[in-house]
């Protein structure tokens, strides 16, 4: 029996290809894996009005942790249109398969990695010195999903029985008015700020950032500060400090190497994510793990793109990297450091690479190219 089960995700459009990539590399380093593979994205969807059948996930509580691909979406109308006729009338809705797992699982921490690879062209500003690690807390925050519109005159009134400011909106009509929480539980700030902590601790990092606006979301935001001021206390080895969200945009362009390890709720987390991903390749590098207590999930941080589908022109490093950290995850850290290697190696040579890189390969010769790397 293998050591380890792996849900394989690989999903729809490029997301196949990518993962048929990562496989190349993990079957190289011979990892001592089964994997079993799961449906979903777009195509089940169509076919059974579920992109996420419960076969899945039935089978992914059987596994230590899952790789996955990438997924189409599409607005609900389309959604609709694309039933097979005979779901059409059924009054089924999309959601985000990806959302769903988060919750099915409580994947509360979701981190993205964001190493520069000495060489590649495509590192901001030609800096190589960034190693910044985002923690985003994946499950409540800005996209907790409560959210009212139209305003009914009850919850109108209820509001401004606590909270002084809305008298300001009192005489907005409820249909013109619109209103989304940002809420924060005692709770999710604090596991998702030690987990910042811990992995600065494990991996031997000396600085962690909170990034919030608490002069402005004095209640939200001061509740993040006050939790992650009581939790640096216990890591008196790290700098802590925070930042506000407009400004460590400013700071993460003009000096990156400045910060280690980040820490935000979902939203801020989300924007300050993707600003970190473009400092050091974009969306060929950017991957991702969604972490929870008992399992995890992990994903490059692009879609299917469609543009490209059947081609095997997309870069495979983004899932490659997502399968370093599967790696990590699973403690089998020399093979995490072979592909991180592996990767480094063939972007400093630039001699199989794919278009984003200036170069023509095809996906599965940059995964050989890679494993041999890894295996040298
Ligand atoms: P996308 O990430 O699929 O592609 C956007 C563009 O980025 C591509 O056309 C390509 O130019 C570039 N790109 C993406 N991955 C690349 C790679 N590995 N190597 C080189 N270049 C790469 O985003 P788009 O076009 O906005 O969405 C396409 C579909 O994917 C939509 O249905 C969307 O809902 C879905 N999506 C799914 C995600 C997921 O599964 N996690 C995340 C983002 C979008
Ligand atoms: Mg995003």
């Amino acid at each position: 029996m293998a050591k380890y089960r792996i849900a394989w995700l690989p999903g729809d459009g490029v997301g196949k290809e990518v993962m048929e990539a990562a496989k190349i590399v993990f079957d190289g380093l011979k990892l001592d894996a089964e994997y079993i593979h799961g449906d979903i994205g777009w195509e089940f969807w169509c076919k059974e009005g579920d992109p996420l059948p419960k076969r899945t996930t039935d089978m992914m509580k059987t596994t230590d942790a899952a790789l996955f691909g990438a997924i189409t979406s599409k607005p609900q109308k389309e959604a609709k249109n694309e039933l097979v006729p005979e779901l059409r009338d059924k009054g089924l809705t999309y959601f985000s398969p990806i959302v769903r797992l988060r919750q099915e699982f409580d994947l509360y921490c979701n981190e993205r990695p964001n190493i520069a690879i000495p060489g590649n062209p495509l590192n901001l500003n030609g800096k190589e010195d960034i190693n910044i690690t985002v923690f985003r807390e994946n499950t409540e925050g800005s996209y907790a999903g409560v959210e009212y519109g139209p305003v009914s005159d009850e919850l109108k009134a209820a509001l401004a029985k606590d909270s002084p400011k809305m008298k300001f909106f009192m005489d907005t009509p409820g249909e013109d008015l619109a209103i989304s929480t940002r809420i924060i539980t005692r709770k999710g700030a604090e596991r998702i700020i030690r987990a910042a902590f811990e992995h600065a601790r494990k991996f031997g990092k000396k600085k962690v950032t909170l990034v919030e606006k608490p002069n402005v979301l004095r209640k939200t935001g001061g509740l993040m500060v006050e939790v992650f001021e009581k939790i640096a206390a216990e890591y008196p080895e790290i700098t802590a400090w925070f930042d506000n969200v407009d400004a460590i945009g400013m700071w993460l362009v003009k000096c990156p190497e400045k910060y280690e390890v980040l820490v935000a709720e979902n939203l801020f987390g989300d924007i300050i994510s993707d600003l970190c991903s473009q400092l050091v390749g974009g969306l060929g590098f950017a991957h991702s793990g969604n972490i929870g207590s008992n399992y995890a999930v992990f994903e490059p941080v692009h879609g299917s793109a469609p543009k490209y589908t059947g081609m095997y022109k997309v870069n495979p490093m983004a899932t490659i990297l997502a399968g370093k950290m599967l790696c990590t995850y699973l403690g089998e850290h020399e093979m995490a450091a072979r592909i991180q290697k592996g990767v480094e190696l063939t972007v400093k040579e630039r001699k199989v690479v794919t278009y984003d890189l200036g170069g023509t390969a095809k996906t599965l010769e940059v995964a050989e190219e890679i494993l041999k790397n890894a295996l040298k």
